[in-house]
């Protein structure tokens, strides 16, 4: 435990660049959809995180070649012999990572039959399968739920389905698109999730021969294909990270830009982060200004110089705010003057890291009551899912243990806010998600050293 001990001199601003690289939650999915190619897929710009590893261990043991390419962080992908692994070597990757479930459609493509580990992620709520499940049973897979994990066979093959999810779920719309593009026939999904990292998905496998229109109002129609080949893909930023050092910035009283990171992908955040009085500039304009090729923009975020002001918001699914954006931007929001509401309505417990913060000296109250906004799925259920942030409170050095990844994240940002200097443990859970954040920290000039 002691060499994942992280102790932070809190109290100095952040200040410099740093970049982000392809968004976790889509080379992840982008990588499974290499499994259902013939020929081999080639990814940019993937970060160096342990989510990676686990999916790319994952390819591996069932034979697909994996190998870096010539640029940094370009992978390529060879599934040309695709084969069954033991379900004891599947199991050693048994609660690392929630996307092993992602691999039941291409593998009944490909093998015929597939075995899913017992899931892992973060523990942000009970985070059930039950979508996943019915809509496999719908495309015609036979699930089989044993203590060891899930066993999935398709007798009859998949054929497409008329499906509408009880919930704008980012995974049971990523199964679907996964399945259906390979299954026989029409796929109408209703109610989809349409995060900028499910349309990227569908732009990965649009490049692998899928056809997949995708119609207002949250409906995704897929025609299946009966094959489909490689793809070469540049992955959209990851707008969580970027939003994330962008509260750091704000909550140090620092100025990060944070080059890769794109405006479109973040307008709802940079509009509540507005809204708290950061300052931005979008800096991708000035590379067209300054005609230099090569060089990169992203997005500057700086704190104002003057007091932060509170908001009421809500977390929801896109186009809403993120709930990967709640909690490092709850950690700024100590900061503001006034009481700041955060509904929390995409997950049921995802405010425990709240208490962390009050130990440090903040002023955060949590309650089952929807507070400040429309009433969610949640409020009837004796969930705490709202918090009231009261403003600004100092904050002071505390020894930190780190519940998940960006609840970790929001300790690490609280710490470097804080005076003196604090412990943070577990700080290796960050780097699930982080790519090289130690190597960041320093880069901004964060003082932190390993105990
Ligand atoms: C993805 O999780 C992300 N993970 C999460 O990011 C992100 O918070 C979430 O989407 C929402 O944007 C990955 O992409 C790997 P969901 P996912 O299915 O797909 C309920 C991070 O830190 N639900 O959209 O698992 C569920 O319990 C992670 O990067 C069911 O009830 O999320 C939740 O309340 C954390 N039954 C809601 O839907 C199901 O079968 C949304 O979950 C599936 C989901």
């Amino acid at each position: 435990m002691t060499d994942d001990v992280l102790v932070v001199h809190g109290g100095t601003p952040l200040q410099g660049q740093i970049r982000v690289r392809g968004a976790k939650n889509l080379v992840s999915k982008a990588m499974v959809a290499a499994l259902l190619g013939e020929t081999p897929s080639v990814l940019f710009d993937v970060p160096r995180i342990r989510d990676v590893e686990v999916v790319r261990g994952l390819l591996e043991l069932h034979g697909v070649k994996v190998s870096d390419g010539a640029d940094d962080g370009e992978i390529v992908m060879d599934p040309t012999n695709v084969e069954s692994a033991s379900t004891d070597e599947i199991n050693v990757h048994a609660g690392s990572s929630r996307i092993p479930i992602l691999f039941c459609g291409p593998l009944l493509h490909r093998l015929g039959h597939a075995f899913i580990p017992d899931l892992g992620g973060c523990h942000i709520g009970p985070r059930p399968i039950d979508f996943h499940i019915q809509a496999l049973r719908e495309f015609g897979a036979v699930v089989d739920k044993t203590p060891e994990g899930m066993h999935l066979s398709a007798p009859h093959g998949l054929k497409g389905a008329k499906l509408e999810l009880p919930y704008p779920s980012v995974g049971a719309t990523e199964q679907v698109l996964l399945t259906a593009v390979r299954a026989e026939g029409v796929t109408e999904l209703r109610n989809a999730a349409i995060e900028p990292e499910i349309i990227d998905l569908i732009c990965v496998l649009q490049k692998m021969g899928a056809i997949i229109t995708v119609h207002t109002d949250r409906v995704i129609e897929i025609q299946g294909v009966p094959r489909l080949h490689g793809y070469q893909h540049k992955p959209i930023p990851d707008r969580i990270e970027a939003a994330s050092w962008a509260a750091a910035a704000l909550a140090t009283k620092g100025e990060i830009e944070v080059l890769g990171a794109r405006q479109q992908d973040m307008m709802t955040f940079l509009n509540v982060f507005r809204s708290i009085g950061g300052e931005f500039q979008i800096t991708d304009d000035r590379v067209a200004r300054a005609g230099v090729t090569g060089a990169e923009g992203g997005i500057k975020f700086w704190h104002p110089g003057h007091e932060l002001q509170a908001v009421a918001l809500e977390t929801d699914v896109h186009p809403g705010f993120m709930t990967d954006w709640q909690q490092p931007l709850v950690v700024a929001l100590t900061q503001a003057r006034g009481l700041s509401i955060m509904h929390e309505t995409v997950y049921e417990q995802r405010l425990g890291y709240t208490d962390a913060l009050n130990q440090m000296g903040a002023t955060i109250q949590v309650y089952r009551d929807c507070l400040g906004g429309t009433p969610c799925r949640f409020g009837r259920r004796n969930f705490k899912h709202s918090a009231v942030i009261a403003g600004p409170s100092k904050l002071h050095a505390a020894d930190l243990v780190i519940p998940d990844l960006r609840a970790g994240f929001a300790h690490l940002i609280a710490a470097l806010a804080a005076e003196g200097t604090s412990r943070v443990y577990g700080v290796d859970l960050i780097n699930r998600g982080y790519e090289d954040f130690e190597g960041k920290l320093a880069a901004l000039g964060a003082h932190v050293e390993r105990l």
